[in-house]
């Protein structure tokens, strides 16, 4: 049998040129699909000051979040490149890692915490989460909220909200419960029977549809947790790392959350990392006991130098006054859209917290605006005047999304150094779009 010819031909310029088709041909068709019906700008061609950059010179704002300082941003990548341009080993076969032991420490300075574990992506800071939370109470439960976005791995999907992301991977990690958002009854209920581990909370919503937990529920989490020797575990992989204007939005809690997870932004945009901070206390009931028990959780990349060299150059980027901008901008931000859209017909609210920017758009009662018109029947029900919003948005240079559980929520998540009059640029373009579609229903 002989092997079909390879062509090598991966110089940057030829991936640029054909791996969108490519992307398309061997990993995911639909997404490719999606992307093209919904004119998102896909096929980017460079960066530009902290945008993207498409074939035609357009320039386009990323709001996802992923990107807390933009692309590319120049610290970061300068510090990777020191790195590479270092003879520096690849990895420690020790695992006695420098780069994850400063890391660490850094993140333990700024936080209070006393221990950190490193991954890859927000799923396996979650995974660690709920195995630290087993193995320091051997208790079988895990508690989540209803309409919750947690990961996709197994123990983190069963902590999902209900639907597509969840439902055709069952069974699920048994013990594990999702709870009404805000219904401290519920929460006293189910902790009073002395055999829950954790609960794991995000403390936005953000793919449920931005929705912050209200104080008197985070109080109350805080106590009735602390009362039962539960762990509190804050999912921070959207909210944390500045997103609200705190270091971490749990900062704020009458209580600090036994672990608290990080991701998305840590590595710069650039590396993936995330990271599962908590009290050294809880790490030693859990691994502290022998050699063998202390690496009964690990994955091979975890701390990985370039990654972790991104974070140190991240964690800089953060000081006190980024983080009051943020309050404040984002504050201005809301304010300035409630007021442009107080006569929108197809505005419900405008919410967030910081540089977390929710925007809920009613579904229009036009027979059009359906997904049955459009030819695509198995959406049959879902609302599209957020998607088409968006759709307008791509062409002014706006690269948002709806929610993963609520497509009638924009969730936008500029970047950290976003000026204020682009911000305001962007109130001007949702508002002469917001009357378009109202105009259209
Ligand atoms: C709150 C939250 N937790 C966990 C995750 C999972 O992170 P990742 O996609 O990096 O696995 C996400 C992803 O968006 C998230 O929003």
């Amino acid at each position: 049998m002989t092997s079909p010819a390879v062509a090598h031909d991966d110089t940057l310029e030829d991936i640029h040129r054909r791996g969108f088709e490519e992307f398309r041909e061997f990993v995911n068709p639909m997404i490719h699909l999606r992307a093209q019906l919904a004119g998102e700008p896909m096929a980017v061609a460079g960066t530009s000051g902290a945008q993207l950059r498409l074939a035609d010179g357009a320039l386009v704002e990323d709001l996802h979040g992923a990107q807390a300082f933009g692309h590319r941003h120049p610290a970061v990548t300068a510090a990777v490149q020191a790195w590479l341009a270092s003879d520096a080993p690849s990895w420690y076969p020790s695992r006695v890692n420098p780069y994850a032991g400063r890391l660490a420490r850094r993140l333990c300075e700024r936080t209070g915490y006393g221990n950190a574990f490193f991954g890859c992506t927000g799923s396996d800071a979650v995974e660690a989460a709920l195995k630290l939370a087993r193995a320091v109470t051997r208790r079988p439960r895990i508690l989540s909220l209803r309409n919750a976005w947690h990961g996709c791995t197994f123990g983190s999907v069963a902590l999902m909200s209900e639907g597509i992301f969840r439902d055709p991977f069952g069974p699920h990690l048994p013990g594990a419960e999702a709870l009404p958002r805000d219904d401290i009854d519920a929460l006293r209920r189910a902790l009073a029977t002395g055999d829950v581990a954790a609960v794991v909370v995000e403390p936005i919503q953000l793919e449920g549809g931005v929705h912050a937990l209200s104080p008197a529920y985070i109080e109350a989490l805080c106590a009735l947790t602390a009362e039962h020797g539960t762990l509190l575990v804050a999912d921070e992989v959207q909210t944390g790392l500045g997103r609200t204007g705190r270091f971490a939005a749990s900062e704020a809690w009458p209580r600090r959350p036994d672990a608290l997870l990080l991701a998305k932004s840590l590595g710069g945009g650039l590396l993936p990392i995330s990271a599962m901070l908590t009290h050294r206390s809880l790490w030693e009931r859990a691994y502290g006991a022998d050699f063998e028990t202390a690496e009964a959780h690990n994955t091979t990349f975890s701390g990985n130098p370039p990654a972790c060299v991104a974070a140190l150059a991240t964690l800089e980027l953060i000081d006190d006054a980024l983080l009051a901008r943020i309050r404040e901008d984002g504050e201005h931000f809301r304010t300035a859209l409630r007021a442009r859209l107080r006569d929108a017909a197809l505005l419900a609210d405008v919410r967030g917290d910081g540089f977390v920017l929710g925007l809920e758009v009613k579904p229009g009662d036009h027979p059009w605006l359906s997904f049955e018109h459009m030819g695509l029947p198995s959406l049959e029900g879902q609302p599209t005047t957020g998607l088409l919003l968006c759709h307008r948005l791509y062409r002014r240079g706006w690269y948002t999304f709806v929610c993963g559980h609520d497509w009638r929520v924009l969730r936008m998540q500029p970047r950290f150094d976003l000026p204020r009059e682009r911000l305001d640029a962007l109130v001007d373009d949702l508002g002469t779009e917001m009357d378009r579609l109202g105009a259209l229903s």
